[in-house]
C-alpha cells in the first residue's frame, strides 16, 4: 500500500471536495463532517465523471407515506442517469452488488493522504 498525499485539510472544507489525479486514476476526496473520503471518479453504469454529480442526503427508512430526509451530503448523484452512491462506502444506494470503488484515507500533520492498495 502506498499514501499519495493530495492537499492540505483546509483545501477541502466541510462540505466540498476535490478531484484529483494518483497513480493513474481520478480519485473524488470528499470531507463529509471532517472526516475525508475517496472514490473512484468513475460510475459503474456509462463511465461518467461521477464527482460531477451532486452531493446530497436520500430519504432513510421509514412508515408508509412517511419521507424522511437524511444523511446529507453523504450522497453522491451521477451526473448522467442519477444513479446514487454513498460516498463513504461506495456502494449503490440501490443495489449491494453495484459500487464504484472506494480508498481509505489518512490525515498527517494536516494532509490528506489516499490509501492505494487499500480498496474497499
Ligand atoms: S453513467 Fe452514471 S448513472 Fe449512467
Amino acid at each position: 500500500m502506498a499514501v499519495h498525499y493530495v492537499g492540505d485539510t483546509e483545501e477541502i472544507p466541510a462540505g466540498t471536495h476535490k478531484v484529483v489525479e494518483v497513480a493513474g486514476r481520478s480519485i473524488g476526496v470528499y470531507n463529509i463532517k471532517g472526516e475525508f473520503y475517496a472514490i473512484h471518479n468513475y460510475c459503474p453504469h456509462q463511465g461518467a465523471p461521477m464527482c460531477k454529480g451532486d452531493v446530497c442526503g436520500t430519504t432513510l427508512e421509514s412508515g408508509v407515506y412517511e419521507f424522511i430526509y437524511g444523511r446529507d451530503k453523504e450522497i453522491v448523484r451521477c451526473p448522467w442517469h442519477g444513479w446514487e452512491f454513498d460516498i463513504k462506502t461506495g456502494k449503490s444506494l440501490f443495489s449491494d452488488k453495484t459500487r464504484t470503488r472506494s480508498y481509505k484515507t489518512r490525515v498527517d500533520e494536516g494532509k490528506v493522504g489516499i490509501v492505494i492498495g487499500s480498496e474497499i
